[in-house]
């Protein structure tokens, strides 16, 4: 089964192909990020008629070539949330045009749980029980999943998402305006010794639940920089360490309480070079298998909302699949 996948929940446009949920046939992504790195923050209105002007090339890169008539794609998923509304719905009317001029099911997909699916990417056999931990831009969230769809949440953020947090680290240290994450990582390799080690908090790691809190660290970072002055790339070093304590101390604490077979990452924040090698050693050690997908399936792509529309076939009445800029985890599509 092929599925044609548009996603377009804030700043990127993409559209992919994908079979029997694992093979990538092909894949477009197109952004407007540089843009709001200028604004210093994402401007959803910018955001939303970039959506425009980038969802139909986007799409019809991915088309060409194909023989439509030959009944590919077999069906069409589109991101309806969470996301910023102006953009969700350039995607999500698309999608609902493709597939009644095509005449095919159309699939919803919860953005969050496209995140989690970019573990299959590639044909991965995965054990059930797994965690999923997903360390996205606007979400930190543990889920206990039994099975395809079947998702139980343990535990997330009480404020800020992990990479809300190295975002606004980048913005204290001037390392980017918008979307630091990946600086803040790079800048912290050029630190040879922690000489701050152990003066940020470790939020919540103590706490025998699986909740996550790091609005008061990014405040720590800001008062230890204007108090003190420190070395950007120690800073850089320290926050990194801390954020990542915390996200192994309570996944490995969500592993071991659920005696689950495998741990899956997913979210741009899955990209770090710290916390992929720190849960690396954590599940060697309980002979859990762990799976990370490629840095380049960490950020948002159409690939593995596909993937999670063909592990969670679930069509809808074109009339049914509306936008929804608030949606959960938990919240079914
Ligand atoms: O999943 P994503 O692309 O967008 C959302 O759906 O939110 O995640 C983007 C987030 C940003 O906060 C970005 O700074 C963070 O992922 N990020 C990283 C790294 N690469 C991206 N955070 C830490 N280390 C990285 N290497
Ligand atoms: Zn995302």
């Amino acid at each position: 089964m092929t599925i044609l996948a548009i996603e377009s929940s804030c700043d990127e446009t993409a559209c992919a192909l994908v079979k029997d949920g694992v093979t990538v046939l092909s894949s477009v992504v197109a952004t407007s990020k540089e843009l709001h790195e200028k604004t210093g923050g994402v401007v959803p209105e910018i955001a939303a008629r970039k959506q425009v002007e980038f969802i139909v090339p986007v799409i019809a890169e991915v088309l060409q070539g194909l023989t439509l008539q030959r009944g590919i794609p077999d069906a069409i998923a589109v991101t309806v949330g969470p996301g910023l509304i102006g953009s969700l719905v350039v995607g999500v009317e698309a999608g609902k045009t493709l597939a009644l001029v095509l005449n095919k099911p159309l699939i919803p997909v919860n953005h969050l749980v496209g995140h989690i699916y970019a573990n299959f990417i590639g044909g991965a056999q995965i054990a059930f029980p797994a965690v999923a931990l997903l360390v996205s831009g606007g979400h930190t969230d543990l889920i206990l999943m039994r099975g395809h769809g079947d998702f139980e949440f343990l535990g997330g953020t009480v404020d800020d998402a992990a990479g809300e947090a190295f975002d606004k680290t980048a913005r204290i240290l001037g390392l980017a305006k918008y979307l630091g994450g990946a600086l803040v990582s790079q800048k912290a390799t050029e630190c040879v010794v922690n000489t701050l080690k152990g003066q940020l908090p470790r939020p919540m790691i103590n706490q025998a639940n699986f909740d996550f809190s790091f609005s008061g660290l990014k405040a720590s970072v800001k008062r230890l920089v204007d108090a003190e002055h420190p070395p950007v790339e120690v800073v850089a070093r320290e926050f990194q360490e801390a954020v990542v304590e915390v996200l192994v101390a309570k996944t490995m604490r969500a592993v071991k309480t659920y005696h689950v077979r495998s741990l899956l990452v997913g979210g741009g924040v899955a990209a770090n070079t710290l916390l992929r090698a720190q849960l690396a050693v954590e599940c060697k050690k309980v002979a859990v298998a762990l799976h990370i997908p490629p840095v380049t399936l960490c950020t948002d792509n159409a690939v593995y909302i596909a993937s999670a529309a063909y592990f969670n076939q679930h069509f809808v009445e074109l009339k049914n699949v509306v936008a929804n800029p608030s949606l959960g985890i938990m919240d079914k599509v």
